[in-house]
């Protein structure tokens, strides 16, 4: 699991490190019984089902199924690797870690990628200094134009690149910068002639910062007409196009605040915003919205509302966004902004209420697919009514409150003016299969499930084993990893396994969170840590539930072995046939024998 800090700091990092703390910095926390309960911080919820044991020093959330140590939660939650989070830790709780181990390659990779982001810090201030200075004007006018505060101007670092070939060029080469740096990074580019010249000319610049506050790339929109209209740098060792979001260096506190982030589209939408005090918005430059955005975002919140222009290719772009927000977990919302207009002009015409408003009056995902095929047929229409409502299906289908969905087939019942109990006999032949389902419906965030007998048991056997390792043996006998119906409980089983050939004696719970390296694996183990034991005779529980695993896998064979049969008898093959009844008729009588 670790990279190169030492085994023995990590240990004392772990030790020393109180789960509840660092939880608390992100969630608010009550105490409860031994443990504490929150909302969680990975998915969307109202009722905690979040839950930090101090005593095991591990956290897991009964909702969506994470679960880890103190560790793994700082690594989702900031998304940061295994070594960064140990170097938090480390400097949260005074530790001192060793210098980092480095290979000269990777110390010469580093030197680079440094040296690259001083160059494009070079090239933002040289674009920030023209803008003030006399060869600005160009520059300064536009802004002025679109309304822009020296404030805001000085907030986005936004700069001017002036109408002459080679200004930046000559000015970073003058600090010792190479022909190949300039021309890796996007910032020159080579003439016909074959000298170095710049990329952009004559245009007004918008510095990209990751969220670390580097400048990674730049996009220079022309002043006046002209293609294209902006000009953005290409994929260069710092700045990989889909992968950051504009503005979230200047919104992050924001979003984390308000718990909610704005997506626009545009570099002007987002300075517009600000400046009239909507401080939570970002743009995915360009129209659509990458996974690696929404996985970027879902660090600081689920709640997403999508601002897009709204013209068509706004709308085409909204319902690619949408389905990609709603796979990652995220609730959405969606703004409308009215007559074809983007948000920065929405905003300048008509202000921060009547913005504030529009964000407040967002449309459901299903209510927006709904309006959206409200505007492709005649509503007046019997026919067209009828095609609204089939084509909505498929969205109503994926909603998994029933108490949301009869709201929604009310709502559709009104606006259509349609008898209620005909659509409903439209949705109940949709879900027996009167149409064919949409396969691409979007994986949905875990609900929290009651358990099956079985998976309680198989969580039983796995602390009993814990707490006693010498009931490895019955367990083997009993049928082994075999046992074990759930994929994660099996490979934990063999994990475990693996672990006593190897010499350990005792397995303590909190160590074993921190030697899981699958994510799988560990988020069932901290579900199963967190869970009470039924009451009685613990030898007692460990036999009863044995037996339980016994019986679920002769039940499993003997499924698997009906489908057989029905296969060799759909293909008139007699001998087997006969051999799987046998087979059958043996595992019955195995059954009977477990009856508990
Ligand atoms: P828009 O054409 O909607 O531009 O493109 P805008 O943000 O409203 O800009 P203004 O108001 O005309 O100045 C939205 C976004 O798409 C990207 C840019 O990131 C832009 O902000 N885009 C657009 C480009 O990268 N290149 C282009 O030529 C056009
Ligand atoms: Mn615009």
């Amino acid at each position: 699991m670790n990279g190169r800090i030492p085994e023995d700091i990590i240990e004392s990092l772990r030790q020393q490190a109180d789960i509840v703390e660092i939880v608390a910095g992100y969630v608010t926390l009550k105490k409860q019984g031994q443990n504490y309960t929150g909302l969680c911080p990975f998915h969307q919820e109202k009722t905690p089902s979040f839950v930090v044991s101090p005593a095991k020093q591990i956290f897991h959330c009964f909702g969506c199924g994470k679960g880890g140590n103190v560790f793994t939660f700082l690594m989702e939650q900031e998304g940061l690797a295994f070594q960064e989070a140990a170097e938090k830790l480390a400097l949260r709780y005074g530790i001192a870690l060793p210098e980092k181990e480095t290979t000269p390659a990777q110390k010469e990779q580093e030197s680079r990628i440094k040296r690259l982001r001083q160059i494009n810090q070079w090239a933002m201030e040289l674009y920030e200094q023209a803008l003030k200075s006399k060869i600005g004007t160009p520059g300064r006018e536009y802004f002025s134009r679109r309304g822009l505060s020296s404030e805001t101007i000085g907030q986005f670092h936004l700069g001017y690149a002036p109408d002459q070939w080679d200004f930046l060029t000559k000015e970073l080469t003058a600090k010792g910068v190479s022909e190949q740096e300039l021309l890796l990074l996007g910032l020159s580019v080579t003439s016909s002639r074959g000298t170095l010249v710049d990329k952009f000319r004559g245009r007004v610049m918008f510095p990209i910062l990751d969220e670390r506050d580097q400048v990674i790339g730049f996009g220079g929109r022309i002043i006046g007409e002209g293609q294209p209209k902006y000009l953005n740098s290409q994929e260069t060792p710092l700045f990989h196009k889909g992968k950051g979001l504009y503005g979230l260096s200047l919104a992050k506190n924001a979003i984390r605040q308000q718990d909610q982030v704005i997506i626009m589209e545009g570099y002007m939408d987002v300075i517009a915003a600000r400046q009239q005090g909507v401080a939570n918005a970002v743009a995915s430059l360009g129209t659509s919205l990458t996974v690696e955005q929404v996985k970027l975002l879902t660090r600081y919140t689920y709640r997403t509302l999508i601002c897009y222009d709204g013209d068509s290719a706004g709308e085409a772009a909204t319902l690619r966004g949408l389905d990609i927000l709603d796979q990652q977990g995220c609730r959405v919302g969606v703004m409308r902004i009215p007559e074809g207009k983007d948000p920065d002009d929405f905003l300048k015409i008509k202000g921060k209420e009547a913005f504030i408003q529009l964000a407040e009056k967002a449309f459901s995902l299903f209510e927006y697919k709904f309006q959206l095929n409200m505007e492709k047929f005649d509503k007046e229409e019997m026919a067209g009514k009828v095609a609204i409502i089939q084509a909505s299906l498929p969205e109503l289908a994926k909603i998994k409150s029933p108490v949301a969905r009869q709201g929604y087939i009310t709502m559709m019942a009104d606006t259509l003016h349609f008898p209620e109990p005909a659509i409903k006999d439209e949705v109940r032949r949709y879900f027996t299969g009167g149409q064919k389902k949409d396969k691409t419906a979007p994986a949905r965030s875990p609900e929290l499930k009651s358990q099956s007998s079985e998976e309680l048991a198989q969580g039983i056997i796995i602390r009993c084993f814990l707490r006693d390792v010498r009931r490895q043996e019955a367990i083997e006998e009993a049928g082994g990893a075999s046992l074990f119906g759930n994929p994660q409980a099996r490979s934990l089983y063999q994990t475990l396994s693996a672990l006593i050939m190897a010499g350990y004696v005792t397995l303590k719970e909190e160590d074993l969170v921190a030697l899981i390296d699958r994510q799988e694996e560990r988020q069932w183990l901290t579900g199963i840590l967190l869970q009470e034991s039924p009451p009685g005779d613990e030898e007692r529980v460990f036999q009863d539930s044995l037996l339980t695993l016994r019986r679920q896998k002769v039940e499993r064979q003997i499924k698997d072995k009906m489908a057989k049969l029905a296969a060799a008898e759909r293909s008139g093959d007699n001998s087997a046939a006969k051999e799987i009844m046998i087979a059958l008729s043996g595992l019955n009588i195995e059954k009977q024998k477990l009856k508990p």
